[in-house]
């Protein structure tokens, strides 16, 4: 806390809360886009905001990314006593196995000592296949257990570096070019003033849902996701971030 307050991070967390109009920030120092161990800073800080705000039977749901995956590394906690499930947000949106949201969901389980259930859903899935397969008992109890989380944990990326990422076919990508986007969450792709310009056809947890929700934590970090993080927030949805001091700092510039 000490080394907190000298190094300046107090103030800046104050100011970005106000500006982005948000609960709670947490910044940790460091720059991620540099050094990769500040992303298991944010990942400890992650920890710590989560473990306030866990009661009993709390249903946490998560995305994907190296971010969150970096917060189910440091999840050292123990939950036994508090019933706690974990679920994955959305189904599959093209991370590699190991950024999956169902993977991270089994890790922070294995974590806490805390149940988990898995979505099997296909990635960028069609409409059809979409209407069939969530009548499948096996998926329509997760996604009601989706619907009904408490706590979210989600990550933040650039919008080109993620429809990059995730191969996306070229009418989707010409579609997120033409539309201006810069931030990308859920399978969301956002402009500059947080409207959706695309979304990636997938069941589970939609951006509505989240209005129901009372602790949506954003972990994001870099000076490079600066836009991206402004943009998410601009939707009005999430209510604490977790960012380092390289994109804070690119933040409050453009402000
Ligand atoms: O694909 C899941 C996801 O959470 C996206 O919604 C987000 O844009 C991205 O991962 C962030 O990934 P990273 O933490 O690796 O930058």
């Amino acid at each position: 806390e000490f080394m907190r307050e000298i190094s300046g991070l107090k103030v800046l967390e104050q100011k970005l809360k106000e500006t982005l109009n948000l609960e709670d920030v947490f910044i940790v120092s460091g720059d991620s886009d540099e050094s990769p161990w500040v992303k298991h800073e944010m990942g400890r800080a992650c920890v710590s905001c989560i473990r306030d705000r866990l009661a009993a039977n709390t249903i946490v749901a998560v995305t994907g990314g190296t971010t969150i995956a970096a917060v189910a590394d440091m999840m050292q906690l123990d939950c036994k006593n508090l019933h706690i499930t974990f679920v994955p947000a959305r189904g599959g949106i093209g991370e590699n196995v190991e950024n999956e949201a169902n993977t991270i969901c089994a890790k922070m389980a294995n974590h806490t000592n805390s149940d988990y259930r898995l979505l099997y859903v296909p990635d960028q899935v069609s409409s059809e296949v979409r209407d069939s397969i969530v009548t499948e008992p096996s998926v329509k109890t997760v996604l009601e257990m989706i619907r009904s989380a408490n706590l979210v944990i989600h990550g933040i990326g650039d919008a080109l570096t993620m429809a990059q990422r995730r191969n996306t076919p070229e009418t989707s990508w010409n579609t997120i070019v033409e539309g201006h986007a810069v931030g990308e969450a859920f399978g969301y792709y956002f402009d500059e003033h947080g409207h959706v310009v695309h979304k990636v056809l997938t069941v589970g947890m939609q951006l509505e849902d989240l209005q129901k929700i009372p602790h949506v934590i954003a972990v994001a970090g870099g000076s490079s996701k600066a836009k991206a993080i402004q943009a998410v927030i601009k939707q009005g949805h999430t209510s604490l971030l977790v960012t380092d001091e390289g994109a804070a700092r690119e933040l409050l510039k453009g402000i």
